[in-house]
């Protein structure tokens, strides 16, 4: 095998993407993406604003049509996300009481895993409920319900597909030691030990390239998760520079990048190395983090940086 998601498919990890809906439909993003991965995430089409707009307007046809498109080219698709404090829409936001949002929130989970049943593998049933100090960020889900919607959000997820594994996820969760990290895995094994039913924990890892990449941390928290029963899935890698960039920030980001595929190729309970885009040509980064960009694994041209051909090397020689 060539391509480095054949490649690690023979380490049983995934090689995965976020992805517009319009990338289906292009041929050239379409034959690029089935050359190199082997899983596709919508990066917005499933989230609520997306896929409904409206109380009663279910748009499914983006997410149709990305399904669609996984499945003819022997693709896995992880679902994202239920549960968040963005992207929702105006009739989420402006939900009152706990009935009405307990109802809501039920709905939105069955309608859409029902719909998918079988066909979409994994979901972030919640998404960046924390602060960075690990209390519960505050949302509409938490004035309206309180802190038992994560429970009400991953049974309801368990009821709609009983075989989807269902995943908490998040940013700055990655190490164990810091105060996020631990405070994440606390609910976690928290949310296990009451029998409620989420399968594996989502390290987002939104990395950047000068900070220094603590590959002990992140070691630990994923075996401690291991310990929990539960799987880890890198769920939205880049690892953004500082503007302008060097050559030498570009070794500290291929490091990184080195280091995630290196720990996702052997631990046992990692399966999936998800990049939350492709190519620095149409990248979420600037507009968020402004004057940091280039933090993808295709640059501006939308070719392939160096570190892919390391990737493929760890995959190869692990
Ligand atoms: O599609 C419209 C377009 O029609 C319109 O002209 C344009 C004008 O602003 O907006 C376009 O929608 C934007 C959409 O991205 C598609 O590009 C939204 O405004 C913009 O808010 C949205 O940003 C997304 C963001 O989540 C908020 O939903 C990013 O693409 C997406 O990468 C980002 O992803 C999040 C994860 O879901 C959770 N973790 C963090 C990650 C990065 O913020």
């Amino acid at each position: 095998p060539k391509n480095l998601h054949e490649l690690a498919s023979k380490k049983n990890l995934n090689f995965g993407v976020a992805i517009q809906a319009g990338d289906v439909l292009s041929l050239e993003t379409s034959a690029l993406l089935k050359e190199h991965f082997n899983l596709i995430v919508p990066e917005n089409t499933m989230k609520w604003k997306n896929i409904r707009p409206t109380k009663t307007f279910w748009n499914w046809s983006d997410m149709d049509n990305m399904v669609d498109f996984a499945e003819k080219n022997g693709m896995v698709i992880r679902g994202h996300t239920f549960v968040w404090h963005q992207q929702n829409a105006p009739y989420v936001d402006s939900l009152k009481t706990k009935d009405e949002a307990v109802a809501m929130l039920t709905e939105q989970i069955t309608m859409v895993m029902e719909r998918y049943k079988g066909r979409v593998f994994e979901y972030d049933v919640a998404n960046e409920v924390l602060n960075e100090d690990g209390t519960l960020r505050d949302t509409v889900w938490l004035r309206t319900i309180g802190p038992e919607y994560i429970d009400i959000a991953f049974k309801a997820a368990r009821a709609a597909d009983p075989k989807a594994r269902l995943v908490l996820n998040d940013y700055s969760n990655e190490y164990a030691g810091t105060a996020k990290g631990d405070a994440f895995y606390e609910l976690c094994k928290d949310m296990k030990n009451r029998g409620i039913p989420i399968d594996g924990a989502g390290l987002q890892l939104h990395l950047v390239a000068e900070h220094t990449f603590n590959r002990e941390g992140l070691l630990a928290q994923i075996r401690r998760f291991a310990e929990l029963g539960m799987f880890v899935t890198f769920t939205e890698i880049d690892v953004r520079i500082a503007m302008p960039s060097s050559p030498e920030k570009e070794a500290q980001q291929t490091e990184i990048f080195k280091g995630l595929m290196e720990i996702a190729a052997t631990e046992p309970n990692t399966g999936h190395f998800v990049v939350w885009g492709y190519t620095d040509a149409k990248s979420w980064i600037p507009g968020t983090f402004p004057g940091y960009g280039s933090a993808h694994l295709f640059d501006k041209a939308s070719q392939p940086k160096p570190v892919f051909e390391d990737l493929k090397k760890i995959l190869a020689d692990s």
